[in-house]
């Protein structure tokens, strides 16, 4: 097992190393600048088994696959029934970032496009916390999911802050139907900072398998968030976690996952293993080109779909 599982992902690694279709995140320079020729895949087993190749320990920023990680934080901070009040579970259908809010509520579609993560965001933590001891509670839940402590690019942050006119206006729409209570502001610096985490290939693997073991690290094994949080975090995942590419995904890999635009994507098969790939090119939905034929393959390969 132990070498054959490190020769199947360089096998596979190989096969889709060709495919240089997608571009990198150009919406701020930082991104666009990504060395577009990394590839890395991991394996994290629920039995704390972690098997990789490629580039699994260059770090990169978190982005968008911190959102199922923060969402999982709010609903065990504050329970299920004051978060599902401000975030809804249903696909948008739309781009991540799309203002996509319920006509009527204001409540963002799901916590995986940017209105939706920003709101979880807010809901990180007690209700009491300053903005910047919200970020600690996130980057501290963050690393108790990689099982090390996680750090920030703060060139990544700076950046994205000054390009932060589409999550400023989501922000404020969210504050005018009172699903933000506090300086809209406040909030986006917050989340660009759980965007701005950095993490590699293998950290997101041991985050995935997290999950995958029901809420407890396992190489840990500490319990990071309860049982039944879990099972709503992968539900939303299924359904929402791969934007507008969600049915493909589902229908074609069928695992639950996250993307990020700085080329991360992670899957978890709960009571199996979480997974990690990282390859910079997206395409047109802003997640990995290869990343999503690493997973078909795999999906393919082992019988992994759920379905
Ligand atoms: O807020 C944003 O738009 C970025 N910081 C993160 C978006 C992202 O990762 C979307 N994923 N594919």
């Amino acid at each position: 097992m132990r070498s054959v599982v490190p020769d199947y992902l360089t096998e596979v690694l190989g096969d889709v190393e060709p495919d240089t279709s997608g571009e990198p995140a150009d919406y701020i320079p930082e991104l666009a600048a990504a060395d577009p020729d990394r590839l890395g895949a991991v394996f994290a087993t629920v039995d704390g088994m972690v098997y990789g190749a490629g580039d699994i320990d260059t770090e990169f920023t978190i982005q968008s696959i911190s959102k199922p990680f923060t969402y999982a934080l709010a609903l065990a901070d504050h329970g299920f029934d004051p978060v599902l009040a401000k975030v809804g579970v249903e696909p948008s259908g739309e781009a991540f970032n799309q203002i996509s809010l319920e006509s009527d509520t204001g409540r963002p579609y799901n916590p995986m496009i940017n209105a939706g993560a920003i709101t979880a965001h807010s809901l990180a933590g007690s209700a009491e916390l300053t903005p910047p001891e919200r970020v600690q509670r996130v980057v501290d839940g963050l690393s108790a999911f990689a099982g090390r402590p996680l750090t920030m690019d703060e060139t990544v942050c700076a950046s994205e802050m000054e390009h932060a006119h589409r999550n400023l206006a989501i922000a404020h729409m969210l504050r005018s139907h009172d699903i933000l209570t506090e300086d809209p502001r406040a909030v986006v610096d917050g989340y660009i900072r759980q965007c701005s985490v950095l993490v590699t290939t293998r950290d997101l693997a041991v985050m995935a398998a997290t999950l995958a073991n029901r809420g407890i690290n396992p190489l840990s094994e500490e319990r990071v968030i309860p049982e039944p949080v879990v099972r709503q975090v992968l539900s939303v995942m299924s359904t929402c976690g791969m934007y507008d590419a969600a049915g493909d995904w589902a229908t074609q890999v069928g695992i639950p996952a996250k993307s990020g635009v700085a080329g991360g994507l992670i899957g978890a098969l709960p009571g199996q293993i979480g997974i990690a790939t990282f390859s910079p090119r997206l395409d047109r939905h802003g997640n990995s080109v290869r990343g999503v034929s690493l997973f078909e393959r795999f999906s393919a390969d082992m019988g992994l779909h759920v379905m």
